[in-house]
């Protein structure tokens, strides 16, 4: 959550840094703001809602500097409103901040009884009064920002300007991510490479617990007991192309469109060149895995989800899901025989990386299955496995799903494999129909404008319900969270079975009945919960291919997809449940690429 860059550069910053604000825009957009200082004067604009509105507010009053640092908000302390936008200012500093400080009303409480007032509802604002008074008592701004750090409790990035100090910033990372770029005569900070993309391709990743002070000529970085840390420059490869629109209406409309290209890629690069085997990691070794549990948050839990069905159905393997909020305060039984798989596509959310180390010290593997190859959970997991989707911006995810999907299957595979459940050449059978699956997605893609015409009828109603068994279960809960987050409609996705349990209950001849269904070994008993729906005059909206529909008889709509292997089934029909959404907020006027609330990146708990 909040978005934080700071640059020492050779030009004038302000634009620069709203340039690189957009870029992080996907992490809050509550309100916004930049500092800089100007021969030696501090000086801040704030402004409430998107980054457009710190964009006009510059306009009319510009902010001069070459040294500047800047925010984009999600609110957590305080509501979204200009007062408590950062960057936050206290006499000489400036700060911005990402997570939450745990022990703020105490150290307000403090800083009251010395006289100093806050004027904010933030967290953040003691950051920045507190090293207010540390310099008051004759620090300089590096050790004041020092003295202030040490005495913080929670999850932060934070970045300081100081007035009189145009050659100065510094930042720190404790739980929330922070990375520092290096350019030629400019320094930067930034919540990820991809807000520095343009400026520079150098960058090294503060560790936890890491402080930096930076000047033009370099980055001193200290590790949580105050030694000189020395940390690699990483060249990272973020084309400026991949994080733009190219031509579609929405990011989101982009990254729907990009998984057949994106499933083909990783496919690739996780087979063998003949695409006969696997080339998954030597050390990703299930030969002695007795349990697995697949830990995430949002739609990677679903994503875990569905591979739940597959470890048990390929490799025999025990596996369970869990959701990182909870199980990070769990105690949860793990041992040396245990294995436990973190799917992020950010890499960063907070909860799932707390899950991971909650157990990684007690399990016998850990396995970080992100997008962001750089992210915390990428370098903290024992294993690794990028999903290779590229950026994603929108905040509903989308290709990052899919992609999540398909190595969680390959690991299946690589599981039934290790644990003899499967030999080489039923693996080989089962990559070759994987072959096929860039093909099915883009048949998939084809089948857009029925989807927006089905969409039509979604986007005016309230309620909606998303019905699936079997690996479509956890599909429909997907499509549910899609089409809320998006359209804010209420949906719920709900197992088939399920149906006569509680949910029966709502059907009326409004709410759309959404079942995803293609002809699998479930089918005849999905539809059967499907006649219950119809027999009292349910509004049934059938998603499934030429067969399943000839066989389920009429139905009030329909949506004809092609037809899949089982195992394939949960990609393609992820197509449907995400356009559905798309074109439903299309026709509510919802903000599709930043909704309402949201975040991308959630780096608090
Ligand atoms: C937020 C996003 C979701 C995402 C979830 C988990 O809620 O809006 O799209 O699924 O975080 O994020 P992660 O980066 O860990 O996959």
């Amino acid at each position: 959550m909040c978005g934080i860059v700071g640059i020492l550069g050779r030009h004038q910053v302000a634009p620069i840094i709203l340039d690189a604000l957009r870029r992080l825009e996907y992490r809050g957009y509550d309100s916004a703001g930049i500092a800089t200082v100007n021969e030696g004067r501090l000086d801040r604009r704030r402004a409430l809602g998107k980054l457009v509105n710190l964009s006009d507010h510059l306009v009319h009053e510009p902010l001069p500097g070459k040294a500047g640092i800047g925010h984009t908000r999600w609110a957590t302390h305080g509501a979204p409103t200009v007062v408590n936008a950062h960057p936050h200012r206290a006499g000489r500093v400036a700060v911005v901040h990402n997570g939450i400080i745990e022990n703020f009303r105490a150290l307000r409480a403090e800083l009251a009884a010395a006289g100093l007032a806050h004027e904010s509802d933030t967290d953040t604002e003691t950051v920045a009064v507190l090293t207010r008074h540390h310099l008051d008592q004759g620090l300089g701004p590096a050790e004041a920002a020092f003295a202030t750090l040490a005495r913080l409790e929670g999850a932060f990035a934070l970045a300081f300007l100081f007035d009189g100090e145009d050659d100065l910033m510094v930042g720190a990372r404790q739980g929330s991510p922070l990375a520092v770029g290096h350019g030629t005569g400019e320094m930067y900070l930034g919540s990820d490479a991809l807000a520095l993309a343009p400026l520079t391709d150098r960058i090294t990743y503060l560790e936890e617990g890491d402080r930096v002070v930076i000047t033009r000529d370099g980055a001193l970085i200290t590790d949580a007991q105050g030694r000189r840390a020395n940390r690699p420059v990483t060249t990272v490869r973020l084309d400026q192309a991949t994080v733009d629109k190219a031509g579609h209406r929405h990011f989101m409309a982009k990254e729907i469109a990009e998984q057949p290209a994106v499933l083909g890629a990783a496919l690739g690069f996780h087979c063998s060149p003949d695409k006969t085997a696997l080339a998954l990691p030597e050390d990703l070794d299930f030969t002695n895995t007795d349990r697995l549990t697949l830990v995430a948050c949002g739609t990677g839990h679903y994503a875990a989800q569905v591979a739940k069905y597959w470890f048990e159905s390929l490799a025999g393997l025990p596996c369970e899901t869990d959701i990182a909020s909870e199980y990070r305060y769990r105690h949860p039984v793990v041992g040396a025989a245990n294995m436990a798989v973190f799917i992020s596509q950010s890499g960063e959310t907070a909860d799932t990386l707390a899950a991971l180390r909650h157990v990684r010290a007690r399990i016998g593997c850990s396995v970080g299955v992100v997008n962001v190859p750089s992210s915390s959970i990428a370098r903290e997991s024992d294993v690794a496995l990028p999903v290779l989707a590229g950026p994603e911006i929108s905040v509903a995810s989308t290709k990052a799903f899919t992609a999540q999907l398909l190595v969680l299957l390959l690991m299946a595979l690589k599981a039934g494999q290790d644990r003899g459940h499967l030999d080489g050449a039923q693996v080989a059978a089962h990559l070759r129909a994987l072959q096929t699956l860039p093909g099915l997605m883009r048949a998939a893609l084809d089948r857009e404008p029925a989807i927006a015409d089905l969409a039509q009828g979604l986007a005016g109603v309230n309620h909606a319900l998303f019905l699936g068994r079997g690996p479509m279960f956890p599909l429909a809960a997907e499509a549910a969270l899609k089409l809320k987050e998006l359209s804010y409609i209420h949906a719920e996705g709900y197992a088939s079975g399920e149906l006569k349990h509680g949910p029966i209950a709502l059907i009326d001849e409004t709410m759309p009945v959404v079942v995803l269904a293609p002809r699998d070994g479930l089918f005849a008993k999905t539809v059967s919960n499907m006649q219950e729906v119809l027999a009292r005059q349910g509004r049934v909206v059938l998603i499934s291919d030429r067969a399943g529909l000839a066989e389920a008889g009429p139905v009030p709509d329909s949506l004809v997809m092609p037809e899949v292997p089982d195992l394939l089934a949960p990609f393609v029909y992820a197509v449907p449940a995400q356009l559905l959404a798309y074109h439903a907020a299309l026709a509510r006027g919802t903000d599709v690429d930043q909704p309402r609330n949201l975040a991308k990146s959630v780096t608090v708990e």
